[in-house]
This record gives C-alpha cells, structure tokens and sequence, in this order.
C-alpha cells in the first residue's frame, strides 16, 4: 500500500478534475441548449418573439410605384427598397408618421452609403462596379450626379 500512494493521489485529482468540469459544465450551458441542435433552442421563440421590422419587397411597391418602376429598368433593380433605406415594416403601416420615415440614407455620408457597396475593393465581385472614392469626384455628394433609383450615367 505504501508504494500505491502516489497513484491514489493522482486518481483523486482525477476525480476532483472530472467532478469539477461537469459541475461548471451545467452551471455555463444554458437550459436547452443541444435539444435540437448545437445550439440553445430557446433562442428560437426569443427571436420571435421581437416585432418584425422589415417589410419585404413587395411592401413598398402599391405606394410607390414611380420609384420601382424607374429602378426595375436600372442596374440597381436586383437591390431591394430596404437594403439603402433601412427597415421599414413601421412607415408601411402608417405612412403619415414622420417619425416612421425610411430616411437612413439621407444621414450617411457617401462613403458609408454609396460608398459601402462600391468603394473600390478587391473582395467585391467585379460586377459590382467600384470607384475610388479619393479620386471619383471626391467631396461631392454621388447623388449629384447619380439618382439613386436609376444610377447609370448615360454616355
Ligand atoms: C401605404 C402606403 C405606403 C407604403 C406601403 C410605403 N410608403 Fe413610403 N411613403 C408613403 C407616403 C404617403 C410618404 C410621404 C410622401 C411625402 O410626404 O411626400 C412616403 C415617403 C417615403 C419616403 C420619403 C421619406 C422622406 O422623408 O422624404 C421614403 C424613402 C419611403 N417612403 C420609402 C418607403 C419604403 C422603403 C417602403 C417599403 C418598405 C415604403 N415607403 C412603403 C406611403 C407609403
Ligand atoms: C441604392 C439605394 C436605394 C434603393 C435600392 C432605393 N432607394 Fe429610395 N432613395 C435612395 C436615396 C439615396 C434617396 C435620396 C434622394 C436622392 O438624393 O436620390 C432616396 C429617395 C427616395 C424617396 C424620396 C423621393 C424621391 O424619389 O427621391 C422615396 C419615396 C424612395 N426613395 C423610395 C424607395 C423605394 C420605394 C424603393 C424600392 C422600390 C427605393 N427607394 C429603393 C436610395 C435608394
Ligand atoms: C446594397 C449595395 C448597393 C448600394 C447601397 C448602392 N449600390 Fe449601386 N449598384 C450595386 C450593384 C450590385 C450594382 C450592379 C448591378 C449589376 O450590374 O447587375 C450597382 C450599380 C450601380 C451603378 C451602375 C454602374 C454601371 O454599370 O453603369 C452606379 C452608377 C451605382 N450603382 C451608383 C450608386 C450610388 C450613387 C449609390 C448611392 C446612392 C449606390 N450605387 C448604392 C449595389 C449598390
Ligand atoms: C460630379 C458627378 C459625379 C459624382 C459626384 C459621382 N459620380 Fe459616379 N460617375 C460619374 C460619371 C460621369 C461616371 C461615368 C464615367 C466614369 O466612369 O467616370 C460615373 C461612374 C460611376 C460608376 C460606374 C463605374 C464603372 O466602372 O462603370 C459608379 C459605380 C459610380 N460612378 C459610383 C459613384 C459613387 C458611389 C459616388 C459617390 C461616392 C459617385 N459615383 C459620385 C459622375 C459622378
């Protein structure tokens, strides 16, 4: 027995080592986590549960029909409504409040608006035409010269 101590020891770090993990296991994994899949199925009703914010493609078309018109026959057709101008299931609802207003865009300058798809960039795909932002008339806003819903520059 004497010669056995040292591994009585190590088989009780062993077990004080096991033990521990899975007690802080079950304290840090949250309830249903792994019920459907590697993830906490909770999560699915939490998001739910928040308002829907985006009104969908179609959503803008019945009020604004001048504007999808001129864009479905521009390079920008396959950009939907809500992609520039935020979320805007609220101001679907009830288009007479200010406060609901789409106008994300009108507060971004242009190198965060325009400027986030085509600033010039080797990861975007090329038929994302690109422009050098220091350089493409640098200072003036592109919706000067480019309207956003028909964006070509006739040549
Ligand atoms: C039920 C009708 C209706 C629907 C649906 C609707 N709008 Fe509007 N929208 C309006 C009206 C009315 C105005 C105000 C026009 C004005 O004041 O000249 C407006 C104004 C706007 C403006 C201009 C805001 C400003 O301050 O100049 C934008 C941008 C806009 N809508 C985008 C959208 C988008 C994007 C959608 C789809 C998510 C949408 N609208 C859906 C009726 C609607
Ligand atoms: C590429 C980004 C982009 C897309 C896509 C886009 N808009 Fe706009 N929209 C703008 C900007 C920027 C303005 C500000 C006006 C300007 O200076 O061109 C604007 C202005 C407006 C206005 C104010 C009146 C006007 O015509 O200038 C309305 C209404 C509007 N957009 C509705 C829509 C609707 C509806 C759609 C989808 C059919 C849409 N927009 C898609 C960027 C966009
Ligand atoms: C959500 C991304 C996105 C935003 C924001 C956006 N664009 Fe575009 N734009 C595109 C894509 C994608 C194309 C090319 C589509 C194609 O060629 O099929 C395009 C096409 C264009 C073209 C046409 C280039 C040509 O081939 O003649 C111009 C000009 C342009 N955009 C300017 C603007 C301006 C100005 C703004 C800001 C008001 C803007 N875009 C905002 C994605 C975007
Ligand atoms: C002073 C007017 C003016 C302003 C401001 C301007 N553009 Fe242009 N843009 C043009 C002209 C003209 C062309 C076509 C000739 C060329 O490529 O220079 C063009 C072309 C483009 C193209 C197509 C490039 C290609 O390779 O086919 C894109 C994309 C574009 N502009 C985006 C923007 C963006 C984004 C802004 C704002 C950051 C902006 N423009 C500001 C006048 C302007």
């Amino acid at each position: 027995m004497k010669n056995a101590r040292h591994v009585l020891r190590l088989a009780a770090i062993l077990v004080v080592g096991v033990t521990s993990f899975i007690v802080v296991r079950r304290l840090l994994v949250p309830a249903t986590f792994g019920e459907i899949g590697h993830y906490r199925a909770a999560a699915i009703e939490q998001i739910k549960s928040k308002p829907v914010r985006h009104a969908g493609a179609d959503a803008c078309v019945d009020c604004h029909s001048d504007v999808s018109d001129l864009k479905s026959t521009s390079k920008h057709a396959g950009i939907h409504c809500e992609s520039c101008h935020g979320p805007g299931a609220a101001h679907a609802e009830d288009p007479d409040s200010a406060d609901a207003r789409p106008t994300r865009h009108l507060a971004q300058p242009r190198r965060l608006f325009c400027g986030a798809c085509h600033s010039e960039s080797i990861s975007r795909p090329p038929f994302m035409r690109q422009v050098h932002l220091e350089i493409h008339y640098p200072k003036q806003p592109c919706t000067d010269c480019h309207q956003s819903h028909h964006p070509e520059v006739e040549k």
